[in-house]
């Protein structure tokens, strides 16, 4: 779906206040990684055009905020921002206010007609365009692009890591997605789905890894159907030279790619849609010891009826034999779902067969979601949204006591084992102690020793709790010592 809107609508005739020349930007970012992902991208525009960032929103000249519309909730966060950023420019009012993402997308100039709270629209494939658009908001004017893309994946910006703790970085390699999942509102804010340059993707790791980055997680809607054949839409491929099909790369070779050529790096990726998983992707997974060992692998509901009325095109059989044939290859391999209760139609089988569905993946961890009706989905369209508040929130405890009872007992299994883990922060409840991440994506809290950020160290895990491991590093933790020792012994 295209969509074309670029317009400066007459508003606020307030100019933006210089500071010897730099400007503040202050930008949030709600949401999901790609938000926080893009935030860097923005950032890194805006650089170049004098904007410094800053922490302080009351020091900022432009705030931006990387907005959500995934469920009701997320929005009603953002409008909460809104009137917060709206007290602090009655204080400081030359400051200009803009709204980046999915409700920028989803409703574009209506945001400056009817909220009267912003100065700035820009949807996610527009953010180059910023300069221009800062321009048309120093001239007094207010400015909107939301205009989605055929092939933009900002592949040729580097981005400004903000808030980074310099282990850990996203890289984005695809954009949109054509899934059109009925509940879902992601590909009409966010587009059709593109891939990137693989040439571009290892560019940026390159710089990341020469940066110190340990670990660097490949970030998509829907990372398993990237499709790299010379640029252009995932839907025209059809279209595309023999050449182009012959040379294609696609996810199992691009991540074969990358983790062959940072031997040392951390390999993580999300998020996968069970339909467009392959067996090749969990082949590569087990050859290279530096992918992780867990998938994000959503199932929303283990009901087939509830499935199919979602467009999610695969069956709850089809989907116990990808979680087996995962578990074959990678024994250890660790799993986590979402899963979106109260769907319009559900019953308490439908219900029924999501419990059972979990009791028999035993999922490592869980992002679950009551169903929030999204206007202009087909589910919006189509069906009622007929499960009362009451129900969703009952059925949703259920589902979330099913998922903390496995959380521990997956945690448990690794008590008494040693375990890698690659120190990230100081932990937030202790300063003495660190707080780093198994390869399966368990958090691990430990003593801090003389070990430093971004250490591999090998931690022997006495207790658990349903979110958290704790243990003590093992002597000679680091992992190159484990390895030198074996040598001399
Ligand atoms: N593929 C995407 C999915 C984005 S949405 C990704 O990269 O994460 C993340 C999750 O939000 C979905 O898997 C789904 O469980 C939940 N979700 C999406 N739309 C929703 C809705 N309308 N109501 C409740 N939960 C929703
Ligand atoms: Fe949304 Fe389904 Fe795509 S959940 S992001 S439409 S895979």
């Amino acid at each position: 779906m295209e969509k074309i809107i670029n317009e400066a609508i007459q508003g606020s005739t307030l100019t933006v206040e210089k500071n010897n020349g730099k400007r503040k930007l202050f930008i949030e970012s709600y949401g999901c990684q790609m938000n926080f992902s893009d935030s860097e991208i923005v950032a890194s525009i805006l650089a170049k055009e004098g904007f410094d960032t800053t922490h302080l929103l009351e020091e900022a000249d432009l705030v931006l905020v990387n907005t959500c519309s995934i469920r009701e909730k997320a929005e009603l966060t953002v409008r909460k921002r809104l009137e917060k950023y709206n007290s602090v420019k009655k204080i400081n009012p030359g400051m200009k206010i803009g709204v980046l993402g999915c409700m920028a997308e989803r409703l574009k100039s209506k945001f400056l007609e009817e909220e009267k709270m912003v100065d700035l629209v820009v949807g996610p494939d527009a953010y180059k365009d910023l300069p221009n658009l800062i321009e048309e908001i120093d001239a007094g004017r207010n400015a909107v692009n939301v205009i989605l893309s055929k092939d933009e994946t900002y592949g040729d910006i580097s981005p400004v890591r903000l808030q980074s703790n310099g282990v850990s970085a996203f890289v984005s390699i695809t954009r949109g997605c054509d899934n059109m999942c009925t509940f879902c509102v992601v590909p009409f804010t966010r587009g059709r789905e593109r891939s990137r340059d693989p040439q571009s993707i290892l560019s940026e790791i390159e710089d990341l890894v020469a940066k110190g980055f340990k670990e660097i997680t490949l970030l998509g809607q829907n990372v398993d159907s990237f499709l790299w054949y010379g640029g252009g839409l995932k839907k025209d491929f059809e279209k595309a030279s023999d050449f182009q099909k012959a040379t294609a790369v696609n996810f199992a070779k691009l991540l074969d790619m990358v983790a062959q050529k940072f031997q040392s790096t951390r390999l993580r990726f999300t998020t996968s849609n069970p339909q467009d998983m392959t067996i090749d992707v969990i082949k590569v997974m087990a050859k290279h010891d530096n992918i992780c060992k867990y998938i994000h692998l959503p199932i929303q509901s283990g009901s087939n009826r509830i499935l199919k009325a979602m467009n999610r095109l695969h069956t709850r059989e089809e989907y116990f034999t990808l979680i087996d044939t995962i578990k074959e290859y990678i024994p250890d391999c660790a799993i986590s779902q979402d899963i979106i209760t109260g769907f319009p139609t559900e019953t308490e089988e439908d219900h029924q067969d999501t419990l059972s569905l979990m009791d028999y993946v035993k999922y490592d961890y869980g992002f679950m979601f009551a169903y929030s009706e999204r206007p202009g989905t087909l589910a919006e369209r189509k069906l009622d949204d007929d499960i009362p508040l009451e129900v969703k929130k009952r059925r949703l405890a259920e589902i979330i006591d099913k998922q903390r009872a496995h959380s521990e007992y997956r945690h448990r299994s690794f008590i008494g084992k040693t375990v890698e883990v690659l120190i990230e922060k100081e932990s937030k409840k202790s300063d003495r102690h660190w707080s780093g991440r198994t390869t399966q994506n368990t958090v691990v809290v430990f003593p801090k020793e003389h070990y430093q950020i971004g250490d591999f160290v090998m931690v022997r895990i006495d207790e658990c709790t349903s979110a958290t491991l704790l243990g003590k590093a093992s002597p000679s933790a680091l992992k190159g010592e484990t390895f030198t020792c074996t040598l001399k012994a």
